[in-house]
């Protein structure tokens, strides 16, 4: 191929791209109303384990799931449904990031909570499939990655809304070789995408009775698309007087979150995509590690929870998976209750977690067999969760 039509080929691709897009922008402005699980009966709660360490501690996830909502379970209010299928191994013999059985299964219900799943990449002995994750939050237009952060004894208590469709990540598998050398990527933002993660951002600061709303981006250098996202999010804050903003570069805001005298000051975060993944990742390690962190994805219809962080490979390889941290998961879960209703009994597990991850920490798991099982830690977050006397429990560490 002479440059030429090399040059024409990936403008053709190019136009694809484009078309695509706006045909999406179109759907994004009829969107729907977000779901009134007030008015769902029975609300079904999808349960998918995932790959690597994702069965495991999924499972811990449910348990814990299953037995706070027994008596909602028993009143017909509620069903946990176990969903197969969202393995690498099915994902592969079908060539599809969510093989259509299973995502037809997932459609079926209101909301999922879902353990890690493999992400091939290029060199990898799986076929180089799209994220099942990317494919989720697409199919169910799960815009909203919702990530809170909170270490309490240090006064940081942390939200993150990464919006989770766009970005790099919208048509991420579809980059082109232009020639053997040069490759190239598209990174899309659109009004309407900014929006919606920018306006749940200030709602949620509305809601929550917080004052500051940091905007992440790369305005200065990535100036067309972090620049929209930068202008939507001004239009949008003069929507709410009572709540200051600043925009802050990603590069800058990375080094102010290891800062102890800059980080106390930050309440609510609103940025695109990937580099809402980075600095969430960043975000969770102050926590205590990616392992305790956990996150949900929302869309207007559907919603989705899961841990922020992978498979854990390595520790699968190594013999470890029954050790691994299922906090996250249960940090999900937690968020997921929250979501559908259940306020107060997620408010109560995020407690029980506090003080078995990051308090009392009788039975603390460290990810080797010197620490405690998920198992053994989800026994622990159970009698916790359970225990009458957890509210003061709790109280007399936040305030210690
Ligand atoms: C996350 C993960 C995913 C992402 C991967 C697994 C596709 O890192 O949820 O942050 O990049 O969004
Ligand atoms: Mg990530």
């Amino acid at each position: 191929m002479d440059q030429q039509q090399a040059i024409q080929a990936a403008t053709g691709h190019f136009g694809k791209i484009l078309q695509q897009q706006l045909q999406r922008v179109e759907r994004l402005k009829s969107e729907g109303p977000w779901t009134d699980y007030s008015k769902v009966r029975p609300i079904i709660v999808g349960v998918l384990g995932g790959d690597g360490i994702g069965p495991s501690i999924c499972v811990e996830a449910q348990r814990v799931l299953e037995r706070l909502l027994q008596p909602a379970i028993q009143e017909g209010k509620l069903v946990i449904r176990v969903i197969e299928g969202l393995t690498i191994e099915n994902r592969a013999a079908h060539k599809k990031a969510i093989p259509d059985d299973v995502l037809a299964e997932i459609k079926k219900c209101h909301v999922t909570l879902k353990g890690p799943t493999h992400t091939p990449e290029k060199g990898d002995p799986w076929p180089n499939i799209e994220s099942a994750n990317v494919a989720m939050r697409k199919e169910l237009d799960l815009f909203a990655n919702v990530r809170p952060v909170r270490v309490p004894k240090e006064g940081i208590d942390w939200i993150f809304f990464r919006e989770n469709t766009e970005d790099l990540y919208a048509v991420g598998s579809q980059g082109i070789n232009v020639t053997p050398d040069l490759a190239v990527d598209f990174r899309v933002i659109t009004t309407q995408g900014s929006l919606r993660i920018i306006e749940a951002a200030f709602d949620h600061a509305r809601r929550a009775g917080k004052k500051h709303v940091a905007i992440v981006t790369k305005a200065n250098i990535i100036k067309t698309t972090d620049g929209k996202f930068l202008d939507v999010a001004r239009a949008v804050a003069s929507r709410y007087p009572e709540i200051t903003w600043e925009g802050w570069y990603v590069d800058i805001m990375s080094a102010n979150l290891i800062n102890p005298r800059r980080r106390k000051e930050f309440q609510v975060f609103a940025l695109p995509n990937l580099y809402g993944d980075i600095l969430t990742d960043e975000a969770a390690e102050i926590q205590g590690g990616v392992g305790t962190a956990g996150s949900a994805n929302l869309g207007k219809r559907y919603a989705m929870f899961e841990a922020i962080h992978g498979t854990a490979p390595r520790m699968v390889r190594e013999g470890r998976a029954q050790y691994a941290d299922p906090s996250s998961v249960m940090r999900a879960g937690a968020m997921l209750l929250q979501h559908i209703g259940f306020e107060e009994l997620g408010g109560r597990l995020h407690q029980a977690l506090d003080v078995c991850g990051q308090y009392e920490r009788k039975v603390a798991v460290t990810g080797r067999s010197n620490g405690a099982t998920g198992r053994e830690f989800g026994d622990y977050v159970l009698a916790t969760v359970q225990d009458p006397q957890l509210p003061a429990r709790w109280q007399q560490y936040v305030h210690a």
